[in-house]
């Protein structure tokens, strides 16, 4: 730790913590670290990829590119908290019937934006879904089996 640490408290998928961290430690690492959030992926780390996407306050941002200090008094969900394998969530099962991944390193960035996506757009065309997920990268898919489970999951909650 150096002299620059910065102490907050979140709560993380329901779990309130009080931390300190470097200044300089990223939500993505803190999620990872401290809160044991493996599902938050760090992938490029530099905002091109959506693999660390978490809901922070109803907001789906990009965690690598927030600072751990920024999400002081905040309340993240991340993967975790959407859904089980037992109860997967309705996004989670059409993702599961479309085949709409593969080796699942982007899915759950993909989820949460798809998760997001359908909170703010009931019946997305297809240009909207794949709008809303441009900011997460598949390197297997192709997207098409993603766009189909977005619509997929969007008729179900409809
Ligand atoms: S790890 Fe954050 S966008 Fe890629
Ligand atoms: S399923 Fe492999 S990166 Fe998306």
């Amino acid at each position: 730790m150096t002299d620059d640490a910065v102490t907050i408290t979140l709560e993380v998928d329901g779990r309130a913590e009080t931390v300190t961290v470097d200044a300089d430690t990223t939500l993505v690492d803190l999620l990872r670290e401290k809160f044991g959030s493996t599902a938050v992926r760090a992938g490029c780390r530099n905002g091109d990829c959506g693999a660390c996407t978490a809901v922070v306050d109803d907001r789906c941002l990009k965690t690598c590119l927030v600072l751990a200090g920024r999400a002081d008094g905040t309340s993240v969900t991340t993967i975790a908290n959407l859904g089980t394998e037992e109860q997967p969530s309705p996004v989670q099962r059409a993702f599961m019937a479309e085949y709409a991944f593969q080796c699942g390193f982007c899915l759950p960035g993909m989820l949460l934006a798809a998760e997001g996506l359908l909170a703010r757009t009931k019946n997305p065309s297809d240009a909207e879904i794949r709008d809303a997920l441009s900011g997460n990268l598949c390197r297997c898919t192709g997207y098409v089996n993603v766009v189909r489970a977005v619509r997929r999951a969007a008729e179900a909650t409809d």
